[in-house]
């Protein structure tokens, strides 16, 4: 029998979470074998379990985070060494998910973790930075701005809100406007959470609590400048509200979920849902580019990972089987 391993297990559509076993698998071309020792729980794992979607084979292994060691290098990886510890953005396949012990990663959609981050810290980052990645700079994904680590260039005196700047997501489109040199990067979050958002590079931020007039009346004040681009991490019907209104003619409204308002004929807003997946060919080129940075702006401090998200550290599993 072929070396197996424990996994987190959906067992079922809608049905509960079991462990189980389930083979090691093999690295491919272009694939490592990752040991994980870390991964991060998401909203959309939740959602999975409770209402079905997305998922078409069950019993599935679901997780989109890996923080982990390397244990072995499919043939023509050529940047990593095994015992490298490295973080990958997960796939919904069962031998690419993250809720096990060993995953299959890809070598484009990994990077090394550098000494000043531990595991915990590395698994928060590849979903959140991926779909604020995706948003911001995709062509078929997002608002198409060019990204600031390919050309010089800057959105100077471009305004940007940024609706849920705390949240897993909205950490990482801060910081990402700010170096693409938005001003101001205007966000919303609970007053709690203030520091924590400008921390990231928000220059004006409004408690999230406030009625959506309140809002937008306040946000409206900070800038004459018409304001182009709202990214909505929250995208629940109230905040898209929120975004919809403050958006100047042309503008976009990027959103995690899909869109409840309804666009309109005059003023050529748009609005979609954006996807933050590098495995989908319309994203390998941008995700390509982005991952080859990862390793150097979490080392040089440039992207800080996000403080919220919450993660199952799994090195106690390990530490088990050895006693
Ligand atoms: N389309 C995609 O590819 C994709 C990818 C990833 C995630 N998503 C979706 O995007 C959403 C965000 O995911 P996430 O992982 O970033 O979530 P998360 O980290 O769990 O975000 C939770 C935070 O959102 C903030 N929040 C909630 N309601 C808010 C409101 N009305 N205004 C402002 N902030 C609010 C809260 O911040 P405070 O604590 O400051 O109140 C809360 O702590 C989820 O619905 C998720 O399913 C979609």
């Amino acid at each position: 029998m072929s070396p197996q391993q424990k996994a987190l297990f959906l067992a079922k559509k809608q049905g509960d979470f079991e462990v189980g076993s389930r083979s090691i698998p093999s690295p491919g071309h272009g694939q490592l074998l990752v040991k994980i020792q870390s991964t991060a729980l998401n909203p959309v794992d939740y959602k999975i379990k409770d209402t079905g979607m997305v998922v078409t084979h069950y019993p599935a292994v679901l997780g989109a985070d890996i923080a982990g060691i390397v244990e072995e290098l499919g043939e023509g990886v050529e940047n990593f060494r095994k015992g490298d510890r490295v973080l990958a953005h997960g796939h919904r396949t069962n031998d690419f998910a993250a809720f096990q012990q060993y995953a299959l990663t890809i070598a484009s959609f990994t990077a090394k973790i550098p000494p000043s981050e531990s595991f915990d810290s590395a698994a928060t980052v590849p979903l959140g930075l991926d779909t604020a990645m995706a948003g911001l700079y995709g062509k078929q994904f997002g608002a198409g701005i060019t990204p600031p680590w390919t050309k010089n260039v800057c959105e100077s005196k471009q305004p940007i809100v940024i609706l849920g700047g705390s949240s897993s997501v909205g950490s990482y489109v801060i910081q990402f406007a700010r170096l693409s040199g938005f001003y101001p990067i205007i966000t919303t979050a609970s007053p709690s959470n203030e520091d924590l958002v400008m921390d990231y590079g928000a220059t004006h931020f409004f408690d999230r609590n406030l009625s959506g007039k309140r809002l937008i009346a306040a946000i409206s004040k900070v800038t004459d400048s018409a304001i182009r681009i709202v990214y909505d991490a929250v995208s629940l019907p109230e905040t898209q509200s929120v975004g919809w209104e403050l958006l100047a003619k042309n503008g976009i409204l990027v959103l995690t979920l899909p869109p409840s308002v309804k666009e309109d004929e005059g003023k050529g807003r748009k609005a979609f849902q954006t996807f933050g997946n590098p495995h989908i060919s319309k994203n390998t080129e941008l995700f390509r580019s982005s991952w080859a940075m990862v390793e150097k702006w979490l080392s040089e401090g440039t992207i800080q990972v996000c403080s919220a998200t919450t993660v199952l550290d799994l090195s106690h599993i390990y530490v088990a089987e050895q006693a």
